[in-house]
């Protein structure tokens, strides 16, 4: 008789009666959309960087990335240097601007953007720079900031799988860049289901994205009702947005950053497990973060090399035959037809990029895997590659 395959998910999130019990209390409440909820996420949030940042609560990191660039008054034909090995969103936001993303290509170690193609990038219309922290480990934000600071240009980092993540023992979203934005995204370390926060030590910036993430009025319904003046006034100071947070996200965020740490920590022994289980096979295995550094491990990205009896798109079928479902991060968005083809980018122009989207796995990396299933993915590597 034939065994049913009890098939592994590439991702899910962890939630637990802490979010549930805080997502019934809103939906008891009343209060549905933003209020004190968001509100206590945001000081929550701002305490774990240490105080002396804003944190404002937005619907998604895109929205967050969107917002922040508005701060900073990007306009029409400005240039953001950016990398193409992330999720379209971090590109799509200079858009809405009318202006354009520069691409520049990555690191092939660390997989994030080289600081010296963000160099050679940079034209008298640069105006910032989009780091992406992919899969959670830090850019050379050292390196990044120094760029920055010697061209007179703003950094908004995309911090999307980046929590907690460090950079010289700091965490990501306390360092010296204009702006850092987190996605709360179903799969990513901490979920809201939808959700992003932007965080800034900028207090312009921070009144700015506040009033903008709600239609550009001046305040938001909460404080409609708990300040003195009179609950039916407000002003439109901007063409804002509708970006705010619900209270019911916000329920669920609270307690995913309490276990913030723990999750990371999980993530982090299933990376250590897959990187001890590996070693030997015809594999590029990610980076390690340098000693003292915190890795988000939000991905776990393995490289086939040319060794390998079979090429990456066959390693996925026969990973997806075992029940083990897999994903490719990124596809380059210098492959994507709409980038491709808007700014007539060029493969040959991208080496490490292409080289690594054609290598590339996903493998499951979250907080709800057995040690069973970290070792069922780990027979079925050796299982294809031994
Ligand atoms: C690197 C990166 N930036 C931005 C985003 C957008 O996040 P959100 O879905 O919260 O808008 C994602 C989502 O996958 C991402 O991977």
């Amino acid at each position: 008789m034939a065994t049913t395959l009890t098939y592994l998910p590439f991702a899910l999130p962890d939630i637990g009666d802490d979010e549930i019990d805080e997502v019934v209390d809103s939906m008891r409440s009343g209060w549905l959309t933003t209020g004190p909820k968001a509100r206590r996420f945001e000081q929550d949030f701002t305490e774990c960087f240490g105080g002396d940042v804003e944190a404002l609560a937005v619907n998604s990191a895109t929205s967050g990335l969107h917002l922040a660039l508005e701060a900073l008054g990007i306009c029409s034909e400005d240039e953001v240097i950016t990398t193409p090995y992330t999720f379209t969103a971090t590109a799509e936001v200079v858009r809405y601007f009318n202006a354009n993303p520069v691409f520049a290509d990555i690191d092939p170690h660390t997989l994030n953007i080289d600081p010296s193609a963000i160099e050679s990038a940079i034209t008298p219309r640069t105006k910032a720079i989009i780091p992406v922290h992919f899969g959670g480990l830090a850019c050379d934000m050292d390196s990044i900031l120094d760029i920055a600071h010697r061209y007179n240009l703003r950094v908004v980092e995309d911090a999307a799988h980046a929590l907690p993540t460090t950079s010289g023992s700091r965490l990501v979203g306390s360092l010296q860049s204009d702006a850092t934005v987190f996605s709360f995204y179903v799969t990513k370390p901490l979920t809201t289901g939808e959700g992003g926060m932007v965080v800034t030590r900028n207090p312009e910036i921070a009144a700015r994205c506040r009033v903008m993430r709600l239609h550009g009025i001046d305040r938001d319904a909460f404080e409609r009702y708990v300040s003195n003046r009179p609950a039916w006034y407000y002003e439109v100071v901007g063409p804002g947005f509708k970006y705010n947070m619900t209270d019911i996200a916000a329920s669920i965020g609270i307690h995913q950053l309490r276990k913030a740490y723990q999750l990371q920590r999980r993530r982090g022994e299933i990376a250590h497990e897959y990187t001890r289980s590996f070693a030997g096979l015809p594999l590029v295995l990610p980076p390690q973060p340098n000693p003292g550094e915190l890795h988000a491990w939000h991905l776990y990205v393995i490289r086939l090399t040319d060794d390998a009896r079979v090429d990456r798109n066959r390693f996925i079928e026969m990973m997806a035959d075992m029940g083990i479902s897999t994903s490719v991060h990124f596809i380059p968005l210098t492959m994507q037809p709409y980038w491709r083809d808007t700014y007539g980018l060029r493969e040959r122009d991208y080496p490490n990029v292409m080289d690594c989207y054609r290598r590339t796995v996903s493998l499951p990396i979250y907080t709800r895997m057995t040690d069973e299933d970290v070792q069922r993915v780990v027979g079925a590597i050796r299982s294809i590659l031994e």
